[in-house]
C-alpha cells in the first residue's frame, strides 16, 4: 500500500518582526488582482521595501492572477532564502474569500514542490481565514511518484508550513488539527485513484482500507467472493465475475459511545471499468481507473471522521469490483438479483456502478440509519450535464440542500438536479423487477431514478430513509493542468464535503 507523506503545520504569529525572523527556504505573500494592477496584501516587509515592491510589480509582469506565482530574490528585512509573490485572482471588498485563500495557499505550496520549509503570510486574521489556508496548504502538498523507478522524477511535496495568523495558539491547534486530518483524507484518496488497476484491484483496495485504519477506532469487516455468494450480493458479483480478480464489499464501522445518529455511505469502486462485454471504446477507457474515487472517498472521510473523535455513528459501504469481459463476463440480458432480493435485467454491462451500489445501498438500508449517502463515477452523463468541476446531488430536497451547504462550507462545487418521476418507466423491463437502463437524455437523473428503488425504510415506518447520491463521475478526475490545490488527475472530490457533512449532523 502506498503511503503519503503528511505535512507538517504550525501557526506562527502574524506579527511582522516574528514573520521576518523565521527561517525557511520561502516566504510566501499575497497579490490581489486590483483594477488599477496588482496589489500586495498583508505582508511583514518595511514600508520602503513593500513601497519599491509594489511600484515594480507591473514590470515584474505581475499581475496577481490566480495560480501566479514568482519567485523572488529575498529582502534585507527577511530572514527566508526566497520571496514568494502568490496570486488570489480579483477580491471584492477588501477581504478575500475562503475559497481564494484556500487556493492561493494550495496553489502556492503546489508549486513550490521540491522546497522543505515554507512560510505562508496570506491574511488570516480568523479561523475561518485560518481554516481555508491551512487546508490549502494540506491540500497543495500532495505528490504521487509511486510507481516510476526513479521517484526523484517527481519532486517532494513541501515538507514543513509555518502560517502566519492573529488566532491564538490553541484556537489554531484545533484548526490546524482538523486541516491536517482533511489534507491526509484528501490525499489519501487522490492516491488510491492515481494507483493504477493493475495495482490497485478490490483484493489490494480492501487491504489498503485495513492499513489506512490502523490505529483508529473503526471495524473493518470484509466480505470475500464466497460470503458474497452466501449473503446473496448479487450486484457486486455480477460485475465482478468477468474479472480474474474477485469482487469485494468492504464494511468500515466507526461507532463512538456518544454518537446521536447514524450516517451510512455507499461508494462504489470499479477498479477499472471496461464496460464489460458493452466495451468501451479505446478513448472512454484511459481514465476508468478512477471508476472507483466515490469508494475512496467514503472510505477516507470516515477515517478522518474516528480520527477527529466526531460524536456520530458512520457506517462506510465500500463496493469494490472490476469490469472486465470475459467468458466469465455477464451478458446483456443477464438478470441479477440485488441483495434483499430485488431483480434487475442487466441490458448494458457498463452501467455496472448502479448495480454494485444497488447492492451496498440494499445492505446499508437494512441498518436503518438515519440518513444514507452515496457517493459514485457513475455516469458520463454528469459531466454533460455539470462540467468537469461540479458535481451533482440528487435526492430528497433536505438531504440534498444539506449537502450543498456542506460543499459550500468546505469549498467544494456540487449542484442539486431533480429527479423527474416519468423517468422511473423508463427503467420498466419485459423480465425483471427494472431494467439497468432507461432514458438516455438526462441519464444522470435516470441513473439517480434506479439507484432510489434500492433505498430502504426508516426503523419502524413505511418512509424511506432520507438519502442523497452524489455524482462525482467529472470533478473526481481532473484530465488538464493542475489549478489551485488540485492536482493533476485524482482530486479527492467529496471528501471535504462529506466530512463537513457529518461534523453538521453530529452537531445538531
Ligand atoms: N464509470 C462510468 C461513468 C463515467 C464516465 C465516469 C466518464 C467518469 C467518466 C459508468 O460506469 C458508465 O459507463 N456509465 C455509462 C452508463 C450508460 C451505459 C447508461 C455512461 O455514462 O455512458
Ligand atoms: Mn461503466
Ligand atoms: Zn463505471
Amino acid at each position: 500500500m502506498v503511503k503519503n507523506n503528511v505535512v507538517s503545520l504550525t501557526s506562527v504569529s502574524s506579527k511582522a518582526s516574528t514573520i521576518s525572523s523565521l527561517d525557511g527556504d520561502a516566504l510566501v505573500i499575497g497579490v490581489a488582482k486590483g483594477a488599477e494592477g496588482a496589489v500586495l496584501l498583508d505582508h511583514p516587509l518595511t514600508e520602503q521595501e513593500a513601497a519599491a515592491l509594489s511600484d515594480s510589480l507591473p514590470l515584474l509582469g505581475i499581475s496577481g492572477a490566480a495560480d501566479e506565482v514568482r519567485r523572488l530574490p529575498s529582502l534585507s528585512s527577511i530572514k527566508a532564502s526566497v520571496l514568494v509573490l502568490i496570486g488570489l485572482g480579483p477580491v471584492e471588498g477588501g477581504a478575500p474569500s475562503g475559497e481564494a485563500l484556500r487556493r492561493a495557499a494550495g496553489s502556492a505550496i503546489r508549486q513550490l514542490a521540491g522546497l522543505d520549509t515554507v512560510i505562508l503570510a496570506l491574511p488570516a486574521p480568523g479561523v475561518a481565514e485560518l481554516t481555508a489556508v491551512a487546508e490549502g496548504a494540506a491540500l497543495g502538498a500532495y505528490s504521487y511518484q509511486a510507481r516510476r523507478s526513479n521517484p526523484d522524477a517527481v519532486k517532494d511535496a513541501v515538507k514543513n508550513v509555518s502560517i502566519a495568523t492573529s488566532v491564538n495558539a490553541r484556537a489554531a491547534k484545533t484548526v490546524l488539527d482538523r486541516a491536517t486530518a482533511v489534507g491526509k483524507a484528501v490525499n489519501d484518496t487522490r492516491t488510491l485513484v492515481n494507483e493504477p488497476p493493475s495495482h490497485l484491484y478490490p483484493e489490494t483496495f480492501a487491504q489498503s482500507a485495513k492499513d489506512l485504519a490502523k490505529g483508529l477506532p473503526v471495524k473493518i469487516t470484509v466480505l470475500d467472493e464466497k460470503r458474497l455468494e452466501k449473503d446473496g450480493y448479487g450486484g457486486i458479483l455480477g460485475v465482478g465475475k468477468g474479472s480474474s480478480r474477485p469482487p469485494r464489499l468492504v464494511k468500515v464501522e466507526y461507532s463512538p459511545l456518544k454518537a446521536k445518529r447514524h450516517l451510512a455511505l455507499v461508494g462504489k469502486g470499479i477498479t477499472f471499468d471496461s464496460g464489460g462485454l458493452s466495451l468501451k471504446p479505446p478513448t472512454g477507457m484511459t481514465t476508468m481507473k478512477c471508476d472507483m474515487a466515490g469508494a475512496a472517498a467514503i472510505l477516507t472521510a470516515t477515517l478522518a471522521a474516528a480520527e477527529l473523535g466526531l460524536p456520530l455513528k458512520i457506517t462506510a459501504w465500500l463496493c469494490l469490483a472490476e469490469n472486465m469481459p470475459s467468458a466469465t463476463a455477464g451478458r446483456p440480458s443477464d438478470v441479477i438479483t440485488i441483495f434483499g432480493g430485488k431483480t434487475v435485467e442487466v441490458l448494458n454491462t457498463d452501467a455496472e456502478g448502479r448495480l454494485v451500489m444497488a447492492d451496498g445501498l440494499a445492505a446499508g438500508s437494512a441498518e436503518h440509519p438515519d440518513v444514507i449517502l452515496d457517493v459514485a463515477t457513475l455516469t458520463g452523463a454528469q459531466m454533460i450535464a455539470l462540467g468537469n468541476r461540479v458535481a451533482g446531488v440528487m435526492g430528497d430536497d433536505e438531504v440534498s440542500a444539506a449537502i450543498v451547504s456542506a460543499a459550500n462550507t468546505a469549498g467544494e462545487l456540487f449542484w442539486q438536479m431533480p429527479l423527474p418521476e416519468e423517468l422511473r418507466a423508463s427503467l420498466d423491463s419485459p423480465v425483471a423487477d427494472l431494467a439497468n437502463i432507461g432514458e438516455k437524455m438526462g441519464g444522470m437523473m435516470t441513473a439517480a431514478v434506479f439507484l432510489r428503488e434500492f433505498v430502504g425504510t426508516a426503523k419502524n415506518t413505511e418512509e424511506q430513509i432520507p438519502w442523497a447520491h452524489l455524482d462525482i463521475a467529472g470533478p473526481a478526475f481532473n484530465e488538464s493542468g493542475a489549478y489551485g490545490y488540485t492536482p493533476k488527475q485524482g482530486t479527492g472530490v467529496a471528501v471535504r464535503t462529506l466530512l463537513s457533512y457529518a461534523e453538521s449532523l453530529a452537531s445538531h
